[in-house]
C-alpha cells in the first residue's frame, strides 16, 4: 500500500513529484504529501489528506525559499493512525532535517518508539513509519554518514518496508527495500526511485528492481549495499511502460477505458500465445517439472480469475484442482506435485507473497501469473507468465481479469497438450475457440451499454445484491458481487443457485435485485422461478432474450465443450457495467473507491 517517489533532477522537483504521485495514486489515496530541499538547504514539506490535485495547489502558493530539483513523495492508504494531515508522509525527524517517506509496515515501531522517546525523541505523529526518521538521525549523529545511518536504522526495524531519506543539509538521498516494492533508474532527466515504474516511465527506459535487505544511495553513480557491505547492483530492466499514454482517451473515468479496452487487449494476447498452445511450447518455455494437480492461490479479482483457470484445468484436461484465498493459504498442505499457479496484477499482493513463502512447496512447483514482470511476485516465484494487460489504472480489476484469464487458460491447454493429457487437435480446436473471445467481449459491452443503464434507477435504493450462477458460472458471480460491493459501497453476495433455497432465500423480498449468470444450465430455470415466486427482481445476463443479453449464445452456436465449459468469460463485461453504472448513479468514485488501494501491500 502507499506509493513513495523520489527525483533528484536539474529542474524544479515539485511538478515532476505531483505528476508521479497523481499515477500512483491508486496505490492509496488518503493522503499525499511532497518533502522538497530548498536551495538554502532546508527542508520544504507539503501534506493534504486531499487529493494530488490538493497538493498541486498548495506546492504552486509556497512562498518560501526556492526549491531544488531534488525531493521526495507519498501517497497513502491509512493502515497505522488516522487519516489526517500529521499522519500524512513524509514524516521529519526532530530537527527537521531528515525526512522520509515510506511504503510498508514497520512491526516493531511500538518498542521502537517507547526507546526513542527515552532518549528524548519527539513525535509528531501515530503512524509506525516515523519511527524511521527518529532512527536515521539518532544514528546519523553517530556516524555522520546518510547511507550509513540508513543501514544501521533499517537493521532495527522489523516488517516490511520501501524507504526514502532525504538529507535537506546534503541534499543526499538514501533507499532501502524490504518486503515492498522499489525501483530506481538513472537517466539524462536525472536521478529516480519510485514504488511502481509507471510513475517515472516518462523520463527513464530502463530500471533497477531493489531487493530485499538493499540499500542504495541515489547519486550520479548508485552505491548498492547489504548488510553494510558493498553488493552487486542488479541487471537492468526495461520499462514496459515508454510510450504508454496515460490519459482518459475521451472516456470519463479509467474504469471506462479499462472495460472498453478489454476486447483489444484480449485479441492481442491471444494473437500472441495462439501459435504455441496447441504445440505444446508455451508450457515448454516455463520450464515446469510434469505435475498431477493443480492449485491456484490470490486475492480478490486474481483469484476469482485464478478459479476460471483451475475450472478450466479439470472441464478440458481432468486435472484435479483446488483455489486458495492467499490470506487463509499458509497452513495449506500441498499435496505432492503440485503446479501452484499464483496471480496477483501488481504481483506485490503481500497476503499472496506471504503464502508463496510459508508454503511447503516439496515436490510442488510455483508459477506467477502477473500484470507486473519485475514484480516480487514475479522474481520469487519458480517461472513467471505476463499476463500482458497494459497498464490498469482503475483500482476495480477489469481487463486484467480478462487478461489473467485468457493467458491462463492459454497455458492450461498448452500444458494439457504438452503433457499428453489433450491431443494436438483438440488444442487446436479449443484455440480457434479462444479466438472468439475478443468479438464475444465486444458482443458483450454493446450489449450492456444498451440493456444495463435503464434498469439502473429501478435498483439504485436496493440495499443489497444477490449473485448467482451454476457450475462455470459461479465463480463470475462472486466477480460480479465483488465488483459491485467495491464499487457502490452496498452489499452484495453470491451463491450458486442451487444453494440459494438452502438459506439465503429468506433474503429475498419484493424488489431484491437478483443477478442471474445464465450459462445454459437448464436447472437455472427453476432457480429464477424460486426468486421470482418471492417477488425478486431477476436480471438475467444470457442470450437472446435476457434482461442483459450480452452472453455469446446469441451469436450462434457455442462449440460444445469449448469455452462455453469453463467460461461464458463475456459475463464479467456486464457484472463490470452494472457495478460502474450503479456506482457512478450513486455518486461514487469508480476510479478510486473508499477505502480501497489497488496494490495492497500490507497484511
Ligand atoms: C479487484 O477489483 C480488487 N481491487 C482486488 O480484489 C484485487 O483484485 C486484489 O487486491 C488482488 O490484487 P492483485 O491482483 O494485485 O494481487
Amino acid at each position: 500500500m502507499c506509493g513513495i517517489v523520489a527525483c533528484r533532477m536539474d529542474e524544479a522537483a515539485g511538478p515532476f513529484l505531483i505528476d508521479a504521485l497523481k499515477l500512483l495514486e491508486y496505490r492509496g489515496y488518503d493522503s499525499a504529501g511532497v518533502a522538497i530541499r530548498t536551495v538554502d538547504g532546508t527542508m520544504a514539506s507539503s501534506r493534504t489528506t486531499n487529493r494530488v490535485e490538493t497538493l498541486e495547489r498548495q506546492l504552486d502558493d509556497w512562498s518560501g525559499p526556492a526549491l531544488s530539483g531534488t525531493g521526495i513523495g507519498h501517497t497513502r492508504w491509512a493502515t497505522h493512525g488516522a487519516v489526517t494531515e500529521t499522519n500524512a508522509h513524509p514524516h521529519a525527524d526532530c530537527r527537521q532535517r531528515v525526512s522520509i517517506v515510506h511504503n510498508g509496515i514497520i512491526e516493531n515501531a511500538d518498542a521502537l518508539r517507547r526507546q526513542l522517546e527515552q532518549t528524548g525523541h519527539v513525535f509528531a505523529s501515530e503512524v509506525d513509519s516515523e519511527v524511521v526518521s527518529h532512527l536515521i538521525e539518532e544514528e546519523l549523529l553517530i556516524t555522520g554518514d546518510l547511507h550509513s545511518a540508513v543501514t544501521a536504522a533499517t537493521l532495527r526495524l522489523h516488517g516490511s518496508w520501501a524507504i526514502v531519506a532525504l538529507d535537506a543539509e546534503t541534499g543526499r538521498m538514501v533507499a532501502a527495500a524490504h518486503r515492498s516494492p522499489l525501483l530506481v533508474a538513472h537517466s539524462a532527466k536525472g536521478v529516480f526511485a519510485a514504488s511502481d515504474i509507471n510513475a517515472i516511465a516518462e523520463f527513464v527506459d530502463e530500471f533497477q528492481a531493489m531487493s530485499d535487505g538493499d540499500v542504495v544511495e541515489l547519486a550520479e553513480e548508485f552505491v548498492w549495499t547489504r548488510s553494510g557491505a558493498h553488493s552487486a547492483a542488479p541487471a537492468y530492466a526495461a520499462s514496459n511502460w515508454s510510450g504508454v499514454t496515460h490519459g482518459l482517451a475521451g472516456h470519463s473515468d479509467y474504469m471506462s477505458k479499462e472495460i472498453a479496452e478489454q476486447p483489444e487487449t484480449a485479441a492481442r494476447i491471444i494473437d500472441r500465445l495462439a501459435p504455441m498452445i496447441a504445440d505444446g511450447s508455451l508450457w515448454a518455455g516455463l520450464n515446469l517439472p510434469p505435475f498431477e494437480r493443480v492449485a491456484v492461490l490470490g486475492c480478490g479479482t486474481s483469484l476469482n480469475a485464478g478459479r476460471v483457470i483451475a475450472n478450466a484445468f479439470g472441464a478440458l484436461g481432468d486435472v484435479p484442482n483446488s483455489s486458495l484465498i492467499a490470506s487463509e493459504a499458509s497452513s495449506a498442505i500441498m499435496d505432492p506435485r503440485t503446479l501452484v499457479i499464483a496471480l496477483s496484477q501488481s504481483g506485490e499482493t503481500a497476503d499472496v507473497l506471504r503464502a508463496i513463502d510459508d508454503l511447503d512447496l516439496g515436490t510442488s512447483s510455483l508459477m506467477a501469473l502477473t500484470n507486473s514482470e519485475h514484480s516480487t511476485l514475479a522474481r520469487r516465484a519458480d517461472s513467471m507468465l505476463n499476463c500482458n494487460a497494459g497498464p490498469e489504472i482503475g483500482v476495480a480489476a477489469t481487463k486484467t481479469f480478462v487478461a489473467q484469464v485468457i493467458t491462463g487458460v492459454a497455458m492450461a491447454l498448452s500444458a494439457l497438450a504438452a503433457t499428453r493429457r489433450i491431443d494436438r487437435d483438440y488444442a487446436r480446436r479449443q484455440t480457434d475457440d479462444l479466438r472468439r473471445i475478443p468479438d464475444l467481449l465486444a458482443h458483450a459491452i454493446a450489449a450492456s451499454q444498451k440493456a444495463i443503464p435503464p434498469l439502473i434507477e429501478e435498483i439504485r435504493d436496493a440495499q443489497g445484491y444477490l449473485f448467482l450462477g451454476r457450475g462455470a458460472g459461479v465463480v463470475y458471480a462472486a466477480e460480479g458481487a465483488l465488483k459491485l460491493k467495491e464499487l457502490s459501497y452496498r452489499w452484495a453476495e453470491h451463491y450458486p443457485a442451487g444453494e440459494l433455497k438452502h438459506g439465503p432465500l429468506a433474503l429475498v423480498e419484493a424488489g431484491t435485485p437478483v443477478v442471474v449468470i445464465d450459462s445454459g444450465d437448464r436447472r437455472i430455470e427453476s432457480n429464477i422461478a424460486e426468486v421470482e415466486a418471492r417477488g425478486g427482481r431477476v436480471i438475467r445476463i444470457g442470450g437472446a432474450g435476457s434482461t442483459i443479453p450480452a452472453l455469446g449464445l446469441s451469436l450462434g452456436t457455442p462449440m460444445p465443450g469449448g469455452i462455453d465449459r469453463w467460461g461464458p468469460l463475456e459475463s464479467v463485461v456486464p457484472l463490470q457495467i452494472l457495478a460502474r453504472d450503479l456506482a457512478l448513479a450513486l455518486g461514487r468514485d469508480v476510479d478510486k473507491p473508499r477505502n480501497l488501494a489497488k496494490s495492497v501491500t500490507v497484511e
